[in-house]
């Protein structure tokens, strides 16, 4: 069984992340999104509600599933028994850090092999970060997240603004 997983913080889930998981997940028999718990950030959604946003957004795709983790993507991965790490690669700037990443990765552990995907040109653009900033100002996000996901961040932006 092919097993890849996909890390990330995914506050909240961008259309950006779909097309990479719906592309990863075609690649391989199971795709496991692994939500980071980041005590370093402060984000906008907790680690449930991303992990119940994420679950709700890829229900349609059968051979995902979503999980938290904590710690290393690589021992997540390790846990899981991946064979990959999926990243995907929206522009040059993601480059320095993304390299830097899966060479510590296959360091640590060389049976697992980074795969990056070339996001798709219509989300090269889009961060969480831009759809957190631009919602913060009233911007509309529908284009960016899947509308679920856009009245999520609407809800947190009028609970951070009162
Ligand atoms: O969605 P993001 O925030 O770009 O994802 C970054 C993520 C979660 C993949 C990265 O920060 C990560 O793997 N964090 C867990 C700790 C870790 O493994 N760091 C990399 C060591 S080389």
């Amino acid at each position: 069984m092919k097993i890849a997983v996909y890390p990330g913080s995914f506050d909240p889930v961008t259309n950006g992340h779909l097309d990479i998981m719906k592309r990863s997940a075609a690649l391989v028999d199971q795709l496991i999104v692994g939500v980071l718990q980041n005590n370093t950030k402060n984000p906008l959604f907790s680690l449930e509600e991303r992990v119940k946003i994420l679950m709700e957004v890829t229900k349609d795709i059968s051979n995902i599933k979503v999980e938290a983790f904590s710690g290393l993507s690589i021992d997540f991965a390790k846990k899981c028994n991946a064979k990959f790490l999926v990243r995907g690669l929206r522009a040059i700037t993601d480059f320095d850090y993304e390299l830097q990443m899966a060479q510590t990765n296959r360091i640590l552990s060389p049976g697992i092999d980074t795969i990056f995907l070339t996001t798709s040109l219509e989300y090269a653009y889009l961060s969480s970060s831009t759809v957190k900033e631009v919602a913060f100002y009233g911007g509309d996000i529908k284009k960016f997240v899947p509308d679920s996901v856009a009245a999520a961040v609407s809800e947190k932006m009028n609970q951070k603004r009162v």
